[in-house]
């Protein structure tokens, strides 16, 4: 790996990894609005990896998924999905999104019908599956979710937390290539918090990209392979979890927590720490500990 790449933070998709959507240069603005949601957007999602995107209100993630699915036109620089920039005709539109698939951070912008097996039965017709397959696939998506016992619940009887996992629910049926999650843990318990991160392990592990904007810090320590920080409509931060949070004056400026597991890890005296990488998860922080001189005396 040369040097100019690893300076650039780009080493992890030098070494075969090819991303799938890229924004260049995007910049763009909502109409009456007086600063750009996005403004000179650069980044590159690294195809069948797990990406978050974190960043404060504002910043412009929920402006740039409306972007990768053609549903926003950048006022210049460009989008590109596996190489190619996008084409804003129908058809191409189309193509585009049944590969990508958007849960919006609103799930009422989302669900149409009138109940969770009605609203994705219907993304299952418009997108052609057969009837045939249509009341299996439901059944089976709903279950993931743990939502089977919700099937034909009026959705203005569901929670918002239901209702996000209905939305979720919803794309998945489809089977897109690509997954952005618009802060898909908001509303969660901790316990849907935790179905729905199996599911998306499962999701992933079955070979589709997944994109999650998070404010959570602990989440996206715990769960990206790949970290993109944006702040004022551009990516100012790209790395892996570890190199993102190790800069730590960089993320505190822009207005974000370091992730409470890497805050415990720091608090730990340096001799401690330094021949061990820090942990990821409870689990791996509760082993190290336990591996410690002082434990269990
Ligand atoms: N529909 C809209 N009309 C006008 N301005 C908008 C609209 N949606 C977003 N904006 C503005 O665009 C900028 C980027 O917003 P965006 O929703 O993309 O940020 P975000 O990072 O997703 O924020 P959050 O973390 O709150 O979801 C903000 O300044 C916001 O006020
Ligand atoms: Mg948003």
């Amino acid at each position: 790996m040369n040097e100019r790449a690893k300076a650039d933070n780009m080493d992890f998709l030098t070494e075969g990894t090819h991303p799938i959507v890229e924004a260049e240069s995007v910049v763009f603005s909502y109409p009456g609005a007086a600063n750009a949601a996005l403004n000179g957007l650069t980044l590159r999602i690294p195809a069948g990896c797990r990406t978050a995107i974190c960043g404060h209100n504002g910043s412009g993630k929920s402006t740039f998924f409306l972007h990768a699915l053609g549903l926003h036109r950048p006022s210049s620089g460009r989008l590109l999905w596996k190489g190619t920039e996008l084409s804003y005709q129908a058809k191409q539109l189309k193509k585009l999104r049944q590969q990508v698939g958007l849960v919006f951070q609103d799930p009422e912008q989302q669900l149409i019908l009138n109940t969770p097996g009605e609203d994705v039965s219907y993304g299952l017709r418009n997108a052609g599956v057969a009837e045939a397959d249509i009341r299996h696939r439901v059944k089976q998506v709903l279950n993931a979710m743990g939502l089977d016992r919700l099937t034909d619940t009026p959705l203005h009887h569901l929670s918002l937390g239901q209702k996000k996992r209905v939305a979720l629910a919803g794309v998945l049926a489809l089977e897109p290539e690509l997954l952005l999650l618009d802060e898909p843990t908001a509303y969660l318990d901790r316990g849907s918090e935790r179905q729905l991160m199996e599911e998306l392990d499962r999701v992933h592990k079955s070979g589709i990209t997944v994109v999650m904007a998070t404010h959570d810090m602990n989440l996206a320590y715990a769960w990206a392979d790949w970290i993109l920080v944006m702040d004022q409509g551009r990516c100012v931060m790209a790395g892996t979890p570890e190199q993102v949070f190790r800069n730590e004056a960089a993320i505190t400026a822009l207005g974000l927590e370091l992730p409470m597991l890497l805050e415990l890890w720091q608090a730990l005296p340096e001799q401690v720490r330094e021949h061990s990488a820090p942990p990821r998860t409870v689990e791996e922080m509760k082993r190290y500990l336990n591996r410690l001189p002082f434990a269990g005396t």
